[in-house]
Protein backbone atom coordinates (compact mmCIF):
# COMPACT_ATOMS: atom_id res chain seq x y z
CA UNK A 1 0.00 0.00 0.00
CA UNK A 2 1.40 3.48 -0.87
CA UNK A 3 -1.22 5.55 0.68
CA UNK A 4 -3.40 5.22 3.00
CA UNK A 5 -6.67 7.46 4.13
CA UNK A 6 -7.86 7.64 7.51
CA UNK A 7 -9.97 10.19 9.92
CA UNK A 8 -8.06 13.19 11.36
CA UNK A 9 -6.36 12.06 14.06
CA UNK A 10 -6.22 13.60 17.75
CA UNK A 11 -3.48 13.64 20.12
CA UNK A 12 -4.56 12.48 23.57
CA UNK A 13 -0.79 13.56 25.12
CA UNK A 14 0.52 16.87 24.63
CA UNK A 15 2.57 19.52 25.91
CA UNK A 16 2.89 22.90 24.10
CA UNK A 17 4.37 24.97 26.67
CA UNK A 18 3.74 28.57 27.03
CA UNK A 19 4.72 32.23 25.75
CA UNK A 20 6.26 32.98 22.31
CA UNK A 21 6.81 28.57 21.94
CA UNK A 22 3.23 28.32 21.44
CA UNK A 23 4.04 30.33 18.18
CA UNK A 24 5.96 26.98 17.16
CA UNK A 25 3.89 24.20 19.20
CA UNK A 26 0.63 24.76 18.09
CA UNK A 27 1.12 24.81 14.49
CA UNK A 28 2.85 21.86 14.22
CA UNK A 29 0.26 19.95 16.03
CA UNK A 30 -2.68 21.82 14.12
CA UNK A 31 -1.19 20.37 11.09
CA UNK A 32 -2.40 17.41 11.44
CA UNK A 33 -4.42 16.75 14.85
CA UNK A 34 -7.98 18.38 15.17
CA UNK A 35 -7.79 17.89 18.73
CA UNK A 36 -5.03 17.86 21.29
CA UNK A 37 -5.02 16.87 25.38
CA UNK A 38 -2.96 20.01 26.54
CA UNK A 39 -0.59 19.08 29.57
CA UNK A 40 -0.65 20.84 32.12
CA UNK A 41 2.68 21.29 33.51
CA UNK A 42 3.45 24.70 33.07
CA UNK A 43 5.35 26.90 36.04
CA UNK A 44 3.29 27.54 37.72
CA UNK A 45 1.06 25.12 36.70
CA UNK A 46 -2.76 25.10 35.37
CA UNK A 47 -4.53 23.95 38.17
CA UNK A 48 -7.90 25.46 38.15
CA UNK A 49 -10.67 26.27 35.47
CA UNK A 50 -9.38 29.68 35.48
CA UNK A 51 -6.15 29.11 34.44
CA UNK A 52 -7.08 26.45 32.10
CA UNK A 53 -9.07 29.11 30.31
CA UNK A 54 -7.00 31.82 30.12
CA UNK A 55 -3.81 28.96 28.78
CA UNK A 56 -6.51 27.67 25.97
CA UNK A 57 -7.17 31.50 24.62
CA UNK A 58 -3.21 31.37 24.54
CA UNK A 59 -3.13 28.03 22.30
CA UNK A 60 -6.08 29.51 20.29
CA UNK A 61 -4.32 32.45 19.20
CA UNK A 62 -1.29 31.25 18.09
CA UNK A 63 -3.26 28.49 16.19
CA UNK A 64 -3.04 29.05 12.08
CA UNK A 65 -5.96 30.97 10.89
CA UNK A 66 -8.47 29.65 9.61
CA UNK A 67 -7.49 26.03 11.33
CA UNK A 68 -10.23 24.07 13.46
CA UNK A 69 -7.65 23.44 15.69
CA UNK A 70 -9.60 22.49 19.63
CA UNK A 71 -7.03 22.44 22.56
CA UNK A 72 -8.70 20.12 25.25
CA UNK A 73 -7.58 21.18 28.53
CA UNK A 74 -6.69 19.72 31.91
CA UNK A 75 -6.24 20.20 35.42
CA UNK A 76 -3.20 19.53 36.99
CA UNK A 77 -3.96 17.89 40.46
CA UNK A 78 -1.68 19.57 43.71
CA UNK A 79 -2.40 18.52 47.22
CA UNK A 80 -4.18 21.49 47.52
CA UNK A 81 -6.57 20.80 44.39
CA UNK A 82 -10.50 20.38 46.31
CA UNK A 83 -13.69 18.62 44.93
CA UNK A 84 -14.56 22.12 44.02
CA UNK A 85 -12.02 22.85 41.64
CA UNK A 86 -13.35 19.60 39.78
CA UNK A 87 -17.04 20.61 40.14
CA UNK A 88 -16.09 24.01 38.51
CA UNK A 89 -13.75 23.06 36.02
CA UNK A 90 -15.53 19.51 34.71
CA UNK A 91 -16.74 20.34 31.06
CA UNK A 92 -16.28 19.20 27.39
CA UNK A 93 -13.34 22.11 27.00
CA UNK A 94 -12.01 20.56 30.65
CA UNK A 95 -12.40 16.69 30.27
CA UNK A 96 -9.30 15.27 32.56
CA UNK A 97 -7.19 15.90 35.29
CA UNK A 98 -3.48 15.21 35.52
CA UNK A 99 -1.97 12.96 38.19
CA UNK A 100 1.78 13.78 38.28
CA UNK A 101 3.61 12.03 41.15
CA UNK A 102 5.77 14.94 43.11
CA UNK A 103 9.36 14.67 41.16
CA UNK A 104 8.41 12.10 38.42
CA UNK A 105 9.17 14.34 35.27
CA UNK A 106 9.97 17.40 34.00
CA UNK A 107 7.95 20.51 35.84
CA UNK A 108 6.85 18.04 38.45
CA UNK A 109 7.70 19.49 41.42
CA UNK A 110 4.06 21.06 42.68
CA UNK A 111 2.89 17.40 42.25
CA UNK A 112 1.46 15.26 44.66
CA UNK A 113 3.06 13.41 47.40
CA UNK A 114 0.36 11.64 48.74
CA UNK A 115 -1.53 9.90 46.37
CA UNK A 116 -3.85 8.25 48.52
CA UNK A 117 -4.70 11.92 50.33
CA UNK A 118 -6.56 12.59 46.43
CA UNK A 119 -8.88 10.27 46.96
CA UNK A 120 -11.50 12.35 47.47
CA UNK A 121 -10.72 14.29 44.43
CA UNK A 122 -10.82 10.90 42.72
CA UNK A 123 -14.33 10.38 44.13
CA UNK A 124 -15.16 14.06 42.38
CA UNK A 125 -13.98 13.04 39.40
CA UNK A 126 -15.70 9.58 39.13
CA UNK A 127 -19.27 11.49 40.03
CA UNK A 128 -18.47 14.40 37.55
CA UNK A 129 -17.31 12.37 34.81
CA UNK A 130 -13.85 13.59 34.53
CA UNK A 131 -10.86 11.48 33.40
CA UNK A 132 -7.72 10.57 35.53
CA UNK A 133 -4.41 10.39 33.36
CA UNK A 134 -1.95 9.41 34.90
CA UNK A 135 1.88 9.62 34.83
CA UNK A 136 2.73 6.18 36.09
CA UNK A 137 5.95 6.12 38.06
CA UNK A 138 6.62 5.95 41.65
CA UNK A 139 9.66 8.55 42.20
CA UNK A 140 11.09 6.98 45.13
CA UNK A 141 15.13 7.40 44.69
CA UNK A 142 15.72 3.78 46.03
CA UNK A 143 13.92 2.62 42.93
CA UNK A 144 15.61 1.40 39.55
CA UNK A 145 14.23 4.19 37.03
CA UNK A 146 13.98 1.08 34.93
CA UNK A 147 11.01 -0.52 37.26
CA UNK A 148 9.48 2.36 38.26
CA UNK A 149 6.74 2.07 35.90
CA UNK A 150 6.17 -1.60 36.71
CA UNK A 151 6.09 -0.52 40.86
CA UNK A 152 3.69 2.30 40.10
CA UNK A 153 1.15 -0.40 39.39
CA UNK A 154 1.24 -2.37 41.91
CA UNK A 155 1.28 0.29 44.57
CA UNK A 156 -0.71 2.99 43.22
CA UNK A 157 -2.50 2.70 39.98
CA UNK A 158 -3.89 -1.30 40.91
CA UNK A 159 -5.37 0.09 44.07
CA UNK A 160 -6.82 3.56 42.29
CA UNK A 161 -8.41 1.09 39.88
CA UNK A 162 -10.20 -1.33 41.89
CA UNK A 163 -11.35 1.55 44.34
CA UNK A 164 -13.07 3.49 41.94
CA UNK A 165 -14.18 1.37 39.49
CA UNK A 166 -16.19 4.24 37.64
CA UNK A 167 -13.31 6.42 36.97
CA UNK A 168 -11.98 6.64 33.60
CA UNK A 169 -8.55 6.57 34.10
CA UNK A 170 -5.42 6.89 30.81
CA UNK A 171 -2.32 4.95 32.18
CA UNK A 172 -0.15 7.85 29.95
CA UNK A 173 2.90 7.09 27.69
CA UNK A 174 3.32 3.31 28.73
CA UNK A 175 6.42 1.89 28.02
CA UNK A 176 6.65 -2.01 29.48
CA UNK A 177 4.79 -5.25 29.04
CA UNK A 178 4.12 -4.91 32.99
CA UNK A 179 1.71 -1.69 31.80
CA UNK A 180 0.50 -2.99 28.68
CA UNK A 181 -0.97 -6.50 30.28
CA UNK A 182 -2.21 -4.42 33.14
CA UNK A 183 -4.80 -2.33 31.00
CA UNK A 184 -5.65 -5.23 28.83
CA UNK A 185 -6.73 -7.11 32.56
CA UNK A 186 -8.65 -3.77 33.72
CA UNK A 187 -11.90 -2.95 32.70
CA UNK A 188 -13.38 -0.26 29.73
CA UNK A 189 -12.49 2.15 32.14
CA UNK A 190 -8.77 1.56 31.94
CA UNK A 191 -6.68 2.78 28.57
CA UNK A 192 -3.46 4.14 27.88
CA UNK A 193 -1.49 5.81 25.39
CA UNK A 194 1.39 5.07 23.63
CA UNK A 195 4.30 7.36 21.80
CA UNK A 196 6.36 7.21 18.86
CA UNK A 197 9.38 7.05 20.37
CA UNK A 198 8.40 3.96 22.84
CA UNK A 199 7.39 2.05 19.57
CA UNK A 200 10.36 2.66 17.68
CA UNK A 201 12.74 2.72 20.09
CA UNK A 202 14.63 0.72 23.12
CA UNK A 203 17.14 1.48 25.49
CA UNK A 204 20.22 0.46 22.99
CA UNK A 205 19.15 3.62 21.19
CA UNK A 206 19.30 6.11 24.56
CA UNK A 207 22.99 4.18 25.43
CA UNK A 208 24.86 2.51 22.62
CA UNK A 209 27.70 3.67 21.19
CA UNK A 210 27.00 7.27 23.39
CA UNK A 211 24.44 8.85 25.36
CA UNK A 212 21.83 10.15 23.03
CA UNK A 213 19.65 12.93 25.06
CA UNK A 214 17.06 13.49 22.18
CA UNK A 215 15.87 10.32 22.81
CA UNK A 216 16.22 10.76 26.88
CA UNK A 217 12.43 11.13 27.80
CA UNK A 218 10.14 10.10 30.56
CA UNK A 219 9.41 7.09 31.69
CA UNK A 220 12.82 6.21 29.80
CA UNK A 221 12.88 3.91 27.15
CA UNK A 222 12.92 -0.03 28.26
CA UNK A 223 14.42 -2.96 27.28
CA UNK A 224 13.83 -4.34 23.47
CA UNK A 225 11.03 -6.97 25.01
CA UNK A 226 9.14 -4.28 26.53
CA UNK A 227 9.00 -2.60 23.17
CA UNK A 228 8.26 -5.40 21.32
CA UNK A 229 4.95 -5.67 23.68
CA UNK A 230 4.09 -2.28 22.98
CA UNK A 231 4.41 -3.07 19.45
CA UNK A 232 2.49 -5.83 19.56
CA UNK A 233 -0.65 -4.60 21.48
CA UNK A 234 -1.07 -2.15 19.37
CA UNK A 235 -0.94 -4.41 16.13
CA UNK A 236 -3.61 -6.53 17.60
CA UNK A 237 -5.95 -3.28 17.37
CA UNK A 238 -6.94 -3.44 20.97
CA UNK A 239 -8.87 -0.37 21.03
CA UNK A 240 -7.46 -0.03 25.16
CA UNK A 241 -4.27 2.24 23.36
CA UNK A 242 -4.41 5.18 21.68
CA UNK A 243 -2.58 8.03 20.10
CA UNK A 244 -0.70 10.37 22.38
CA UNK A 245 2.50 11.94 21.33
CA UNK A 246 4.35 12.91 24.58
CA UNK A 247 5.92 15.68 22.19
CA UNK A 248 7.47 17.76 24.62
CA UNK A 249 10.20 20.59 23.58
CA UNK A 250 13.06 21.49 25.29
CA UNK A 251 15.81 23.89 23.55
CA UNK A 252 18.46 21.87 22.21
CA UNK A 253 20.96 23.52 25.24
CA UNK A 254 18.86 22.22 27.62
CA UNK A 255 19.10 19.03 26.33
CA UNK A 256 22.69 18.52 25.32
CA UNK A 257 24.30 19.52 28.38
CA UNK A 258 26.03 17.81 31.51
CA UNK A 259 21.96 17.52 33.17
CA UNK A 260 19.41 17.25 29.90
CA UNK A 261 16.75 17.52 30.49
CA UNK A 262 13.58 14.97 28.80
CA UNK A 263 11.58 15.05 26.27
CA UNK A 264 11.08 14.45 22.91
CA UNK A 265 9.76 17.13 20.56
CA UNK A 266 8.08 14.80 18.06
CA UNK A 267 5.44 16.94 16.63
CA UNK A 268 6.94 17.65 13.13
CA UNK A 269 6.77 13.87 12.81
CA UNK A 270 4.67 12.08 15.05
CA UNK A 271 1.65 10.93 12.71
CA UNK A 272 4.33 10.57 10.12
CA UNK A 273 6.11 7.95 12.39
CA UNK A 274 3.36 6.11 13.98
CA UNK A 275 2.39 5.72 10.26
CA UNK A 276 5.66 3.99 9.77
CA UNK A 277 5.27 1.45 13.08
CA UNK A 278 1.86 0.38 11.83
CA UNK A 279 3.53 -0.30 8.28
CA UNK A 280 6.71 -2.13 9.83
CA UNK A 281 4.01 -4.35 11.12
CA UNK A 282 2.07 -4.95 8.63
CA UNK A 283 -0.62 -3.60 10.42
CA UNK A 284 -1.61 -0.04 8.79
CA UNK A 285 -5.37 -1.87 8.47
CA UNK A 286 -5.40 -0.66 12.56
CA UNK A 287 -3.68 2.83 12.49
CA UNK A 288 -6.93 4.72 12.25
CA UNK A 289 -8.46 2.67 15.14
CA UNK A 290 -5.58 3.79 16.89
CA UNK A 291 -4.77 7.32 15.54
CA UNK A 292 -8.73 8.24 15.07
CA UNK A 293 -11.06 6.71 16.82
CA UNK A 294 -10.19 4.89 19.73
CA UNK A 295 -9.72 7.88 21.67
CA UNK A 296 -12.57 10.12 21.06
CA UNK A 297 -14.30 7.20 21.85
CA UNK A 298 -13.14 6.31 25.76
CA UNK A 299 -13.38 10.29 26.08
CA UNK A 300 -16.84 10.00 25.18
CA UNK A 301 -16.41 12.39 22.50
CA UNK A 302 -17.67 12.11 18.74
CA UNK A 303 -14.67 11.17 15.94
CA UNK A 304 -13.35 13.33 13.72
CA UNK A 305 -15.28 13.49 10.39
CA UNK A 306 -12.41 15.41 8.25
CA UNK A 307 -10.48 12.81 6.49
CA UNK A 308 -6.49 12.93 5.85
CA UNK A 309 -4.38 11.01 3.67
CA UNK A 310 -0.42 9.65 3.79
CA UNK A 311 1.67 8.87 0.97
CA UNK A 312 4.54 6.66 0.61
CA UNK A 313 7.32 9.33 0.29
CA UNK A 314 10.76 9.88 1.66
CA UNK A 315 11.62 13.12 3.49
CA UNK A 316 14.13 13.85 6.32
CA UNK A 317 13.27 15.54 9.47
CA UNK A 318 15.11 18.63 9.86
CA UNK A 319 18.05 18.82 11.87
CA UNK A 320 17.01 21.37 14.05
CA UNK A 321 14.03 24.34 14.18
CA UNK A 322 15.32 27.48 15.07
CA UNK A 323 12.74 29.34 17.52
CA UNK A 324 12.21 33.38 17.40
CA UNK A 325 14.44 33.66 20.77
CA UNK A 326 17.25 32.56 19.31
CA UNK A 327 17.14 29.47 20.90
CA UNK A 328 16.76 25.98 19.09
CA UNK A 329 15.13 22.67 19.35
CA UNK A 330 16.81 19.14 18.01
CA UNK A 331 13.24 17.25 17.06
CA UNK A 332 12.65 13.66 17.36
CA UNK A 333 14.43 11.81 14.37
CA UNK A 334 16.61 15.16 13.52
CA UNK A 335 18.19 14.38 10.52
CA UNK A 336 16.95 10.68 9.95
CA UNK A 337 14.83 9.88 6.85
CA UNK A 338 10.90 9.14 7.08
CA UNK A 339 8.60 6.77 5.03
CA UNK A 340 5.39 8.23 5.21
CA UNK A 341 4.42 12.41 4.42
CA UNK A 342 1.40 13.74 4.67
CA UNK A 343 -0.39 14.30 1.24
C1 LIG B 1 7.56 15.78 29.54
C2 LIG B 1 7.89 17.28 29.52
O1 LIG B 1 8.98 17.63 29.05
O2 LIG B 1 7.04 18.08 29.92
N1 LIG B 1 8.79 15.05 29.45
C3 LIG B 1 8.93 13.77 29.06
O3 LIG B 1 10.05 13.25 29.13
N2 LIG B 1 7.93 13.05 28.62
C4 LIG B 1 6.80 15.45 30.77
C5 LIG B 1 6.20 14.07 30.79
O4 LIG B 1 5.23 13.79 30.07
O5 LIG B 1 6.68 13.22 31.54
ZN1 LIG C 1 3.96 14.14 28.78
Amino acid sequence: MNQITITQPDDWHLHFRDGELLNETVPATARCFRRAIVMPNLVPPVKNRSDAMAYKQRILEAAPTGSNFEPLMVLYLTNETTSDDIHEACSQDIPAAKLYPAGATTNSDAAVSGIESLYPVFEAMSDAGMLLLIHGEVTNPETDIFDREKLFIDQHLGPIHQRFPDLKIVFEHITTADAADFVLSGSDNLAATITPQHLLLNRNDLLVGGIRPHNYCLPVLKRNTHQQRLRDVVASGSNKFFLGTDSAPHAKHTKETACGCAGCYSAWGALELYTQVFDDLDALDKLEGFASFYGADFYGMARNTHKITLKRETWTMPEEIALTNGDSIVPFFAGQTLNWQIA
